[in-house]
């Protein structure tokens, strides 16, 4: 099984103009695969599932949209939370926390704070999330350490920088799922996905279910993973 699955959660607005639906139903809708995705991977025994489900880039979509995907955050946190962590579930938040409306950041701290000492699957919501705004935070933190005489240059490698994401102590995914069928990575886990396999599977979102998560599990166990070395199935 690998350890850490990842997710671009993308169709969510084709979905529903294919049923003549706004397209907030269709992100509604998305919720339910969010669940199912959550149980899945319990099921499957995933350690790690992370969902890409607002993008720093988001923002540049109409007002009344943004405000109902905030909503819908809100509303999943709030809602889902104590079954969550009754599931023994932990939580873990990345993206920009800055930025985001203060209700929001006190329930994500809440869901973080409460779960944190959950031994199950560690769900990771990448919120108001870019991986290139990660890695320039990155960049400035180790920066201020320097200027501040706590760390040498010399010192910054690929684990100090791995250590200053915000996914700090979650394994790099070893599979990446987009729905959809687009096939581009839309600034998702820049740094963390440099040897991950990608599976793109034509469904919406909101069709994700059980059989097509699967589906993207056989396929990963059809690739060969080298890491820039050689063939274990080789010679
Ligand atoms: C994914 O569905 C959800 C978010 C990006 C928040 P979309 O809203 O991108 O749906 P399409 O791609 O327009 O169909
Ligand atoms: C990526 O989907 C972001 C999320 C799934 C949250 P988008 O729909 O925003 O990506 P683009 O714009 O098609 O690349
Ligand atoms: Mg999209």
């Amino acid at each position: 099984m690998p350890t850490h699955v990842a997710i671009i959660m993308d169709g969510n607005g084709r979905w529903a103009a294919q049923r003549g639906l706004p397209r907030f139903e269709g992100h509604r809708k998305g919720i339910d695969a969010i669940r199912r995705a959550v149980r899945t991977a319990t099921d499957l025994g995933i350690r790690y599932l992370t969902v890409y489900s607002f993008s720093a880039e988001n923002w540049r979509r109409p007002a009344d949209e943004v405000s109902y995907l905030m909503g819908l955050l809100k509303r999943f946190v709030r809602h889902d939370l104590a079954e969550l962590h009754a599931n023994n579930i932990r939580v873990r938040i990345i993206g920009e926390r800055e930025g985001l409306p203060s209700d929001i950041r006190m329930l994500l701290d809440e869901a973080e704070q409460l779960t944190r000492s959950n031994s199950g699957l560690t769900l990771v919501i990448a919120f108001n999330y870019g991986g290139r705004q990660e890695i320039v935070s990155a960049i400035r933190a180790l920066a201020v350490k320097v200027k501040e005489g706590a760390l040498d240059p010399a010192d910054i490698d690929m684990d100090a920088v791995g250590a200053t994401l915000d996914t700090h102590g979650i394994p790099d995914p070893d599979l990446v799922i987009r729905t959809s069928g687009e096939q581009r990575v839309s600034n998702f886990l820049t740094w963390q996905t440099a040897y991950s396999e990608f599976v793109f599977l034509p469904c919406f979102w909101p069709d994700f279910d059980e059989t097509a998560f699967q589906s993207a599990i056989d396929e990963y166990y059809r690739r060969d993973r080298r890491f820039g070395g050689l063939s274990a199935r080789a010679g």
